[in-house]
């Protein structure tokens, strides 16, 4: 690896905490910088600025999958990685089609009065002026329902489900605590694909079987490693636009009042607070296929490259302020879902989830509070996602009731 007199920076355990303030010190000295992440042992790319990360998300010499890279061929990794956002051309467009119709705007759409009974029945379970953690009892669940619902996933594993998840975003899992989990979500999916086959359901896993059964345009395998792909997308990325997005809005008061007082500007809220959050920290990982130009930097053939989205959104190049929430600000370009070929399928989804979990908290509490010091909340040991451990809050209902029922 080749670079302007950069050496490499070994990122800390802090990184977790606070990627901003890392980004800003890395991209001010050069906005692709060689890292170790934490966790890790060898260096890799780290892009920080957004016009050196939009052009390496649409980069096609930056591979998602190379020959020898990657998983021993038959073992459980190896089923679970043959997924779309671990594909290139030719194979992920046929993967992507398979599923893009049922994630369009208007498709999701229909999806609207199903979200907000949701979010009426969690916010209904919702003790009021009681220390709550509105992660575990709002931002995961909604999200995780919705995701379950669609894909025709019985929510009863939704535990599992989120141990799992945690294993698989994270940095610092222990060797055997993956491969338990993996060897978990292989098992879980074959059986609940094959109770499907039996007897299909109306739902996308039934219709992917379906779609499977007639053209065999999806090995087995890559059913299993889709269905695992929508579950783990579907929710961790919008559970953490929602916990952070409500701590955000929790510390810039100002914000919140704002869009108390205008909720017609719940859509570019949501805009905002995808840019400002960014809840997938680091694009999923990429390599050179050949040698790359990426502002200036010679990346080299097999170098790893991550592209920090949340760095890219806090660019003082491309935003005004970067560091500041400011709700009614145009955010649009920001790179929360990523860019080019592998940009968020389910963007509608989600954008629709934010914007009725926004609106229906602030619908039914008149005040929001932190039960802890900000100081104190702790953060997951990812770098993919940047995510909340718990938001403990206190909640007081419009009109002054005693619950939020
Ligand atoms: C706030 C919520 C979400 C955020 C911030 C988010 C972010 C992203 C990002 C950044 C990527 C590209 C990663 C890369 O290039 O390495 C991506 C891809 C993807 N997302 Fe999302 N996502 C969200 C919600 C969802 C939802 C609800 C689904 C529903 C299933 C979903 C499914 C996917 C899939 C399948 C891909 C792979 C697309 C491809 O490879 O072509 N995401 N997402």
């Amino acid at each position: 690896m080749t670079a302007p007199d950069l050496a490499a920076e070994h990122l800390g355990a802090e990184y977790f905490a606070d990627p901003y303030s890392v980004h800003a010190r890395l991209r001010a000295r050069h906005p692709v910088m060689p890292v170790v992440l934490p966790g890790g042992d060898s260096p890799a790319w780290l892009i920080t600025g957004y016009a050196e990360a939009r052009a390496a998300l649409a980069d096609p010499r930056l591979h998602k999958s190379m020959p020898g890279w990657g998983p021993e061929p038959g073992s459980v990794f190896a089923v679970l990685e043959q997924h779309m956002l671990n594909s290139d051309p030719p194979d992920h467009g046929r993967l992507r089609r398979l599923v893009n119709k049922a994630f369009t705007a208007r498709h999701v759409e229909r999806l609207r009065p199903r979200i907000g009974a949701i979010t009426a029945g969690l916010l209904d379970g919702i003790p009021a002026r009681s220390e709550v953690d509105l992660l575990a009892s709002f931002a995961f669940p909604l999200p995780i329902t919705v995701i379950c619902e669609l894909l025709g996933i019985p929510t009863g594993a939704r535990d599992d489900f989120r141990e799992w998840s945690t294993t698989v975003v994270s940095n610092t899992a222990p060797a055997d605590v993956t491969y338990a989990h993996a060897t978990a979500m292989v098992g879980y999916f074959r059986t609940l694909l094959a109770a499907k086959r039996r007897e299909p359901t109306d739902d996308l896993l039934s219709a992917l079987i379906a779609a499977r059964d007639s053209d065999d345009s999806l090995s087995e395998d890559e059913l299993v490693s889709m269905a695992f792909l929508l579950l783990v997308a579907g929710h961790e990325t919008t559970v953490n636009l929602i916990a952070s997005g409500v701590l955000a809005l929790l510390l810039n008061p100002r914000e919140l009042d704002r869009l108390r007082a205008s909720p017609s500007l719940i859509g570019g809220a949501v805009e905002e607070l995808l840019r400002y959050v960014a809840p997938v920290s680091h694009a999923t990982f990429r390599c050179a296929a050949e040698p790359v130009e990426v502002g200036g930097v010679q990346i080299g053939r097999g170098d790893a490259v991550f592209v920090a989205l949340s760095g890219a959104n806090r660019d003082p190049a491309r935003f005004c302020d970067p560091e500041g929430l400011d709700l009614g600000r145009d955010s649009s370009g920001h790179l929360a879902f990523g860019h080019g070929i592998h940009y968020c399928v389910g963007a509608p989804l989600a954008r629709l989830e934010a914007e009725i979990a926004f609106a229906g908290l602030l619908g039914r509490f008149d005040r929001l509070e932190l039960a802890v010091p900000p100081e104190s909340l702790r953060w997951r040991p990812s770098t993919l996602i940047h995510g909340l451990e718990s938001l403990p809050v206190r909640l007081y209902p419009a009109g002054g009731g005693t619950s939020g029922q």
